[in-house]
């Protein structure tokens, strides 16, 4: 479906929790969030209606997202139903890779496509500071678990944030000479706890073109502008929401895990879904597409959204 822009939509971005196992910096106060009430969240059975009706919408991809999607309960038993969604081209998941040690192989038998992987830094004491509860050993093993479990094609997204992981450029990249992946960086967008961080945490993508002059422009689709280093197996990924903002070319929608629907991550727009069946749930929906407001306003004003981004999903 075409929003007033003429922008196709044909991605959900699903939030099944505002949970999380870690603490990211960045993301989480340290106390972690208010714990909403298990009756203001959507059940399984009404994640899969909204799905549904978005596919017949137009939705062609749905990535699930959280707070930490795998720390829902039934997580493995949604992506099945979700799967069996007729229309759906592919499902997605994005995780901290925590819990993949138990779950890769279930998510993979249930139909998850791909599985894109949070990962900040390399160095274990890094990652412990940044996440506050976890480690990246478990990380790894996750990574590992995945492959076993056959995502052989997985994206790892790290935001890069000055004075802490911008020295580590070159390794994270490194990653990709030998192995199918896709390192994204992503620029830190000022929400939540970062919202006040020194402007040097900030940086642009530009820094990475900088530090790997070898990076190769490959075409790409989507919001990142895509990269490949002489000889790799992968690719590197820029999203530069800041630097280079992507609002025209963005075709996704997100619906929170209590129900609401968003254009934007960026705006307080939000249009409740909760209650709605049938026809007047396709035309939320519809409305909801076509509402989707023209672009963010993250460089002049900041983020218009109350809400953090582990309820959003990223
Ligand atoms: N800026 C950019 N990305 C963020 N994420 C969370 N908070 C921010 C932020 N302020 C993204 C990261 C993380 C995912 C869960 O959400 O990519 O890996
Ligand atoms: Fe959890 Fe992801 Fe937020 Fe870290 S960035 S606290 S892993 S939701």
């Amino acid at each position: 479906m075409l929003d007033r822009c003429g922008r196709t939509i044909d991605y959900l971005r699903l939030s099944v929790t505002d949970l999380c196992n870690y603490r990211c910096r960045y993301c989480m106060p340290e106390e972690g969030v208010p714990k909403r009430r298990h009756a203001d969240m959507l059940t399984l059975e009404e994640l899969t209606e909204i799905a549904a009706a978005c596919v017949a919408c137009g939705v062609k991809k749905i990535r699930l997202t959280g707070g930490e999607p795998l720390v829902r309960r039934g997580i493995v038993e949604l992506c099945r139903a979700l799967r069996a969604i007729p229309g759906l081209e592919e499902l997605c998941l994005t995780t901290n890779g925590a819990l993949l040690p138990q779950l890769a192989a279930p998510l993979r038998q249930a139909g998850v496509d791909r599985l894109n992987i949070s990962l900040d830094t390399l160095r274990p004491d890094r990652f412990a500071a940044m996440t506050r509860t976890g480690t990246l050993q478990n990380t790894l093993d996750g990574i590992r678990a995945a492959e076993e479990a056959g995502f052989h094609h997985l994206k790892f997204d790290t935001v890069l944030i000055g004075g802490f992981n911008d020295d580590e450029i070159e390794a994270l990249a490194g990653l990709t000479l030998e192995h199918p992946w896709e390192v994204r960086f992503i620029e830190l967008m000022p929400m939540g706890p970062c919202a006040g961080w020194d402007k040097s945490c900030f940086l642009s993508g530009e820094e990475v073109l900088k530090r790997l002059p070898t990076l190769q422009e490959i075409p790409s689709q989507g919001v990142a502008r895509r990269y490949r280093l002489p000889g790799a197996a992968g690719t590197v990924g820029l999203i530069s929401p800041m630097s280079h903002e992507f609002c025209a070319q963005c075709r996704r929608i997100r619906v929170t895990a209590d129900g609401k629907l968003k254009g934007c991550l960026h705006s307080a727009e939000e249009l409740s879904l909760r209650g709605l069946h049938g026809q007047a749930l396709l035309d939320a929906i519809a409305q909801g597409i076509a509402q989707k407001p023209l672009r963010h306003h993250l460089t002049s004003g900041g983020s218009d959204t109350a809400r953090t981004m582990n309820e959003i999903g990223g």
